[in-house]
């Protein structure tokens, strides 16, 4: 069978995929491998990953393993809620949506706003996975400056006032490849500028719970909460799998 000519038009948009090439590697035994950011497995508390197993079958019986509603488990919603707000986000947990990973709303994302031709700004460079994500939407792509502190907040809004921007992408917290932090200045000026300009900003934060020393900085989200989707995962703090 020749499925190369069943596929739909929009999979020529879908290049090699670069995190796949890494996770191929990644499996092999002996690699420890820097290009993504995969988590040790030595990491992995097992004791305590049977205890929380058990005390989930415990006490949601089948209900673990049945449909649920599409935003996801209710209880889960409600505890993300409770670690959003140690981050400094009020969320409610009927605000809070769950996916398989941040990749998961990444797509999500994509498909509910993306049109041909609509324009993204974005960090140059940035995260592989989510140009993955939006390319088979047939975006156009507007590149900001960055520096050591991160995202230049004058380029953002030179972008803004020169383009139609649908969405500005940023990974703010040890940015994806770079490592580059924003500062707490630039957050909230990137926040009101993002204000001015009536901007939609889809802020994506694996990383900020991986902070070894300094201050934690708080999320955009934050500073303009009615023009952030704020998107983490538990990837990196719990497990990937
Ligand atoms: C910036 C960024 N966003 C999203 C993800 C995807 O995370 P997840 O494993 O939760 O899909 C990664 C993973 O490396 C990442 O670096």
């Amino acid at each position: 069978m020749d499925y190369q000519s069943l596929l739909a038009d929009r999979t020529t948009l879908m290049k090699v995929n670069a995190i796949r090439e890494i996770l191929k590697v990644v499996s092999r035994p002996g690699v420890v491998s820097l290009a993504g950011g995969i988590p040790s497995p030595e990491s992995f508390p097992m004791e305590i990953f049977r205890e929380l197993v058990d005390r989930v079958l415990t006490r949601y019986d089948s209900g673990a393993f049945q449909y649920d509603l599409t935003e996801g488990f209710l209880p889960l919603r409600e505890q993300v809620s409770v670690l959003l707000k140690s981050r400094g986000i009020t969320a409610s947990p009927e605000a809070v949506h769950i996916t398989s990973g941040s990749q998961g709303v990444l797509d999500a994302v994509a498909k509910l706003l993306i049109s041909k031709g609509d324009k993204i700004a974005l960090e140059a460079p940035t995260y592989l996975g989510a140009l993955s994500a939006f390319n088979p939407y047939e975006p156009t792509y507007v590149r900001m400056d960055m520096d050591d502190e991160g995202l230049v907040p004058e380029s953002l809004e030179e972008t803004l006032k020169t383009h139609k921007i649908k969405f500005i992408y940023l990974v703010p917290t040890f940015q994806n490849p770079t490592g580059r932090t924003i500062t707490l200045e630039r957050r909230i000026r990137i926040a009101e500028i993002i204000q001015k300009y009536n901007a939609l900003l889809v802020e994506d934060d694996p990383y900020s719970a991986l902070r070894y020393q300094g201050q934690d900085l708080p999320p955009i989200k934050t500073m303009a909460e009615d023009h952030v989707i704020y998107v983490s995962t538990l990837s990196k703090i719990f497990a990937p799998g």
